[in-house]
């Protein structure tokens, strides 16, 4: 295999392709937008200084996470000084938080004491699947733009529950969410508490661990910071990928999504354009019987957030924002109360902030599931995409203790 690889790159000569880009000395800025004028500015600063948004701002009077290349380190902070725009750096050098996430000795053993590749996540997977044939029904839901086949997981414990989907690692740089996500069905394998047993027995689970398999791939071998999918639109073929997130067919490109290949925020060229969502919103149609998903979550990170529709209006409400709201007080209250970690829930869309084409509205208006969120995992802006090994484990008994208040709190409101 690797032998017919590295012939496949000298016989194209992309040998460079595999040069893993890298991003010393990189910074990273966590820059407070108090008005309008300090948003448009820097907006308007992202292409000439190359700046990298890693956190939207959502709200004036809190921040965004930036990134931005040595090179332009003095221009961006002589910019925000001379506009009075108060900011404080978070990470130094990109680069070493890259390398202590790799760093460790490497096994093939998923213990969740490191950030596994596809390859060893699907082998984990064929694990799970001949040592508890009875309880994991594995799926495929097709193959990507590159050709790696999207797998997924069904674990039930009996027939006739209520079901719970999630979609995680669409956007590929958000490691923690497939990490945490191969820890929760760990969990519900073996479950540890009562809580988890609860859930294991009573609902049934159709998790994808990576949805972006392209894109993940792309992040382990050559770009860490790659969010989008791996499918060329852009005819100059200078700019590859789809945000996913961006691609489901309910008012795709409205607002908070682009047309420019080059964004990372482009839309594709059109609704369900990409392999990813066409074949997702096609299995979650045809393979899982109408009506039994009553809950649908798209993994992400970070900033902490629980996020209902809707995502291109905060001038309206969802009908079933009620419900929304109750079961993410439920997420949030559990795994406050137990580790202390402030997770804020609200609707997706705020005065600075809207999308449309992403998942969870896809899922809630198109496919009537009541309860759609996206979550965005730790932290709030301190290492944010290249949160070390370490915080793998606290990170997934969090989610897990947060999806034990949700499930609770989804029957209190007769959702399950
Ligand atoms: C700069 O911002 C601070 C608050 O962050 C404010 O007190 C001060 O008046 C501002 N100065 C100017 C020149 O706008
Ligand atoms: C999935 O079903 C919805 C209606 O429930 C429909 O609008 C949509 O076109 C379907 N998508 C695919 C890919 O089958
Ligand atoms: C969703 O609900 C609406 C009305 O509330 C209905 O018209 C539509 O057919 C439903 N779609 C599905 C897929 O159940
Ligand atoms: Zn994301």
């Amino acid at each position: 295999m690797l032998v017919k690889r590295l012939l496949f790159l000298a016989l194209f000569g992309i040998a460079s392709a595999v040069e893993q880009v890298r991003y010393d000395n990189y910074k990273v800025y966590n820059v407070r937008i108090d008005d309008r004028q300090q948003f448009n500015l820097l907006n308007a600063q992202e292409k000439v200084l190359r700046l990298s948004s890693w956190r939207e701002v959502r709200h004036l009077g809190e921040s965004s996470d930036i990134m931005v290349a040595p090179q332009y380190e003095e221009t961006f902070e002589s910019l925000l000084l001379k506009h009075n725009i108060s900011y404080s750096l978070k990470i130094d050098n990109v680069q070493r938080h890259i390398d202590a996430q790799r760093s460790l000795q490497r096994t093939g053993y998923h213990e969740w004491t490191q950030y596994h590749t596809l390859d060893e996540i699907y082998a984990w997977l064929d694990l799970i699947e001949s040592r508890y044939p009875d309880i994991v029904k594995p799926f495929t839901i097709g193959d990507s733009y590159e050709g790696r086949p999207i797998r997924g997981v069904k674990i039930s414990y009996q027939e006739g529950n209520p079901a719970v989907f999630i979609e995680s690692n669409i956007h590929a740089r958000e490691w923690i969410t497939s990490a945490t996500i191969t820890y929760f069905i760990d969990e519900l394998l073996v479950p540890r508490n009562p809580g988890v047993r609860d859930l294991a027995y009573n609902v049934d689970w159709y998790i994808i661990p990576v949805l972006n398999v392209d894109g993940f791939v792309y992040s382990h071998e050559v770009e860490r910071l790659w969010r989008k999918s791996r499918m060329p639109s852009d005819p100059t073929g200078e700019c590859i990928g789809t945000d996913l997130n961006r691609n489901f067919d309910f008012l795709w490109m409205l607002t908070g999504a682009s047309a420019d290949p080059c964004s990372e925020i482009y839309a594709g060229p059109s609704a369900e354009s990409d392999p990813e969502i066409s074949q997702l919103t096609a299995y979650i149609n045809n393979s899982i019987p109408e009506g039994t998903i009553k809950i649908y979550i798209s993994l992400h990170s970070y900033g902490q957030y629980v996020l209902s529709p809707w995502g291109h209006t905060d001038a309206e409400f969802p009908e079933h924002y009620p419900q929304m709201m109750h079961v993410a007080k439920g997420f949030s209250d559990a795994l406050y109360r137990r580790y202390g970690t402030v997770f804020t829930y609200g609707s997706s869309a705020t005065t600075l902030y809207e999308v449309s084409g992403s998942g969870k509205e896809w899922a809630y208006a198109v496919k009537n599931i009541t309860i759609p969120y996206t979550i965005e995992l730790r932290d709030k802006g301190e290492l944010g995409f290249v949160l070390p090994p370490e915080d793998i484990i606290p990170v997934a008994r969090e989610v897990t203790e947060g999806f034990v208040g949700m499930i609770a709190a989804a029957r209190e409101v007769d959702v399950l």
